[in-house]
C-alpha cells in the first residue's frame, strides 16, 4: 500500500492526499482547510457510488484499473486527474459477453470473429435466443458457445424466465449484453440487473424509424417511403422500451433513388458489422464515458482526450 500510495500521490495535486485504494475503492482526502466543492468521475462507466464525508471522497467501482476524475477545491480551478491501480488486473481481463439473437446472426458472427482476431478484448460466453433453430443459434453451437432459450412461453416451456436468465448470466459472470437482432423486449429485471451494460444495434438513424414494429425490411421500406436521403445503423444502450436508450454511435449511408428495401438493408448491414465491432471494442476497453447529461461518448484509443 505504501508503494501504491506514493505512486498515486504523484498524480494527485498537492492539496489532495491519497488514503487508500483497493480493486473496488479509491479514497482521497483533501489537505486541511480545503473544502471539496466538486468531484466527479466522468471517464469510467464502472463508478457505482461516490460518497462525500467532510473533505474525503470515496469512489467505488467495479473492475476498472484506471480512475479518471475531476476535483475542485474552494478557490481553485477544476482539475482532472488519473489514478492507476496496479493491484487490479481488470484492464488485462477480457470482458465476458452475452449476445442475444433471433435471426441469422451476422452481427453476432462479426463480433465473434473480431474477438477471435483480438480486435475485441472480450469473449462471447453465451448466446441467448428466442428461436433455438435460427442461424445465430446454429453458429453458436458450431462454435461451442452455450445457447440459452429465452423467454419461456407456451411454445417454449423449457426456456428460462427473466429471473432465471439474470441468474444464469450472473453464473457466466457476464459483463455486457449485446442485442444483435433480438426481437423480444428486454425485461426490466435484466435492464436493472445490468445498468449501462446492454447494447443494441438498430438499422436506422434513431430516433427515426425505431420502436415497436420497426424491424427487418419494415425499417428500410419506411425509410425509402419517407423520402429520407440518408440512413444507417445506430448502436444504443438499452432501456425498458424499444429503441429509446441513449445513442452511442451511428454511421450514415446514402439512400439511392432506385433503392429497394433489400439493397438499402444490405448497405446498412455492411456498416453495422463495422460499427458494432467498433463500439463493443470500446466497451470492452472501458472507453465509453458518460457525459453529465447522460449521453455516452467513445474515448479514442489513440487519443484519450478525444471523445466522439
Ligand atoms: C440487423 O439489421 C440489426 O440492426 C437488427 O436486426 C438485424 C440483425 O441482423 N437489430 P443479423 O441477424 O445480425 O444478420
Amino acid at each position: 500500500m505504501e508503494a501504491l500510495g506514493s505512486m498515486i500521490g504523484t498524480s494527485l495535486p498537492s492539496h489532495t492526499k491519497f488514503i487508500s485504494m483497493s480493486p473496488n475503492c479509491l479514497t482521497i482526502r483533501l489537505a486541511s482547510r480545503d473544502v471539496l466543492s466538486h468531484c466527479k468521475v466522468p471517464y469510467r462507466r464502472q463508478v457505482l457510488t461516490k460518497t462525500f464525508s467532510g473533505s474525503e471522497v470515496v469512489l467505488q467501482k467495479a473492475r476498472s484499473k484506471t480512475w479518471g476524475f475531476e476535483c475542485r477545491c474552494s478557490a481553485q480551478e477544476m482539475e482532472s486527474y488519473v489514478a492507476t491501480d496496479n493491484t487490479s488486473r481488470s484492464l488485462t481481463q477480457r470482458k465476458r459477453l452475452a449476445v442475444f439473437v433471433s435471426g441469422g446472426g451476422s452481427n453476432f458472427k462479426a463480433i465473434h470473429e473480431a474477438a477471435k482476431e483480438g480486435l475485441v478484448h472480450g469473449d462471447i460466453m453465451v448466446l441467448v435466443t428466442d428461436k433455438p433453430g435460427c442461424g445465430g443459434a446454429e453458429y453458436a453451437r458450431e462454435n461451442q458457445i452455450p445457447v440459452i432459450v429465452f423467454p419461456r412461453s407456451m411454445s417454449s416451456p423449457d426456456a428460462v424466465s427473466a429471473a432465471e436468465l439474470v441468474a444464469t448470466l450472473r453464473n457466466f459472470e457476464v459483463d455486457f449484453l449485446l442485442l444483435a437482432g433480438f426481437l423480444k423486449l428486454i425485461p426490466i429485471e435484466l435492464v436493472q440487473a445490468f445498468p449501462r451494460s446492454i447494447l443494441n444495434i438498430h438499422p436506422s438513424l434513431l430516433p427515426a424509424f425505431g420502436g415497436k414494429g420497426f424491424y427487418g425490411l419494415k425499417v428500410h421500406k419506411a425509410v425509402i417511403g419517407s423520402g429520407a436521403r440518408y440512413s444507417g445503423p445506430t448502436v444504443h444502450f438499452v432501456d425498458e422500451r424499444y429503441d429509446t436508450g441513449r445513442i452511442v454511435a451511428q454511421r450514415v449511408v446514402p439512400v439511392l433513388a432506385d433503392d429497394t428495401a433489400e439493397q438499402l438493408a444490405a448497405r446498412v448491414l455492411h456498416q453495422e458489422h463495422q460499427l458494432y465491432v467498433e463500439v463493443v471494442s470500446a466497451l470492452c476497453e472501458d472507453r465509453i464515458v458518460w457525459r453529465e447529461d447522460g449521453v455516452p461518448l467513445i474515448c479514442s484509443r489513440e487519443n484519450p482526450n478525444k471523445l466522439y
